[in-house]
């Protein structure tokens, strides 16, 4: 039985000149989606695997990671059975071969769940992506847009990591904004690094890097709110103009 995590908590280190960070001590709640942003090399990265580590100023950042108020005992950040943190990465290889299905009842059955709820994953994994995926195809043959939307199901039902971090899921080829969705309202904290500015706005907070230092945290106004719903309009037509194209028909104004 995992612990429960209500509270991510990242108390400031230093820049790469060793500058304090701006922001002392960033609280994430349960169910929280959060945002980093900032330009190539400001320290997104660095950021996210200090949470990854569970950082306690063992880092070049020298950061140190909460959970529910207190420092993580050692055991979490070593004993896998016990991890608390899932990464959605770029790049999704799978070691084994074997169908989908196989794969997801293995996994459930390793995390002491049900079998059955493999179909639950794949369920879910097909409203994230175009294609729909079959359950009895090989796990090597799933395009790269269905493996992550295949593991990014597997995180919010199978796996019980309640933090999930993601680093650019912009190119991955899902419906990120339902994959986003799906994992918070799984009660998981999410941590996304992200410019698009759909993901970055439906965000409740983003923290703002630069040269490896927390800057600052900006909260979503309402009026960021607003344009949010805008985007997400002209996403979802843009999906659908997308869908008629690849089904060989015509647009229509
Ligand atoms: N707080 C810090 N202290 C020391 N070094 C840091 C810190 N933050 C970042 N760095 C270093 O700066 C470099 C760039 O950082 P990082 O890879 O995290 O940037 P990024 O924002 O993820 O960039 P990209 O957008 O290109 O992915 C790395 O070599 C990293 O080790
Ligand atoms: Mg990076």
């Amino acid at each position: 039985m995992k612990m429960k995590v209500l509270k991510l908590t990242i108390k400031g280190g230093v820049d790469k000149d060793r500058v304090p960070d701006a922001v002392e001590e960033i609280d994430v709640n349960r169910g929280e989606i959060i945002g980093i942003v900032g330009p190539t090399g400001s320290g997104k990265s660095t950021l996210i695997g200090d949470i990854e580590q569970l950082a306690h100023g063992d880092t070049p950042s020298g950061r140190r990671i909460l959970i529910n108020d207190v420092e993580p005992e050692a055991q979490l950040r070593t004993d896998p059975r016990k991890k608390l943190v899932a990464q959605l990465s770029q790049n999704m290889h799978f070691l084994a071969d074997m169908p989908v299905d196989e794969f997801l009842r293995m996994h459930a059955k390793s995390r002491g769940k049900d079998a059955g709820i493999a179909d639950r994953v794949i369920e879910l994994a097909n409203t994230l992506t175009g294609e729909p995926i079959n359950p009895s195809n090989p796990l090597t043959t799933l395009s790269g847009g269905q493996s992550r939307a295949l593991m990014t199901a597997d995180i919010a039902v199978i796996s019980d990591s309640p933090i999930v971090l993601i680093d650019e899921i912009e190119n991955a080829g899902i419906k990120k904004h339902e994959a986003l969705r799906l994992l918070a309202g799984e009660g998981k904290i999410v941590v996304v690094v992200t410019h698009d500015p759909m993901l970055a706005l439906m965000t409740s907070r983003r923290i703002v890097m630069k040269n490896g230092r927390i800057i600052k945290v900006i909260c979503t106004s309402e009026e960021e709110h607003r344009v949010y719903l805008d985007i997400e309009r002209i996403d979802s037509w843009l999906m659908s103009l997308r869908e008629t194209i690849r089904q060989g028909e015509v647009v229509v104004a």
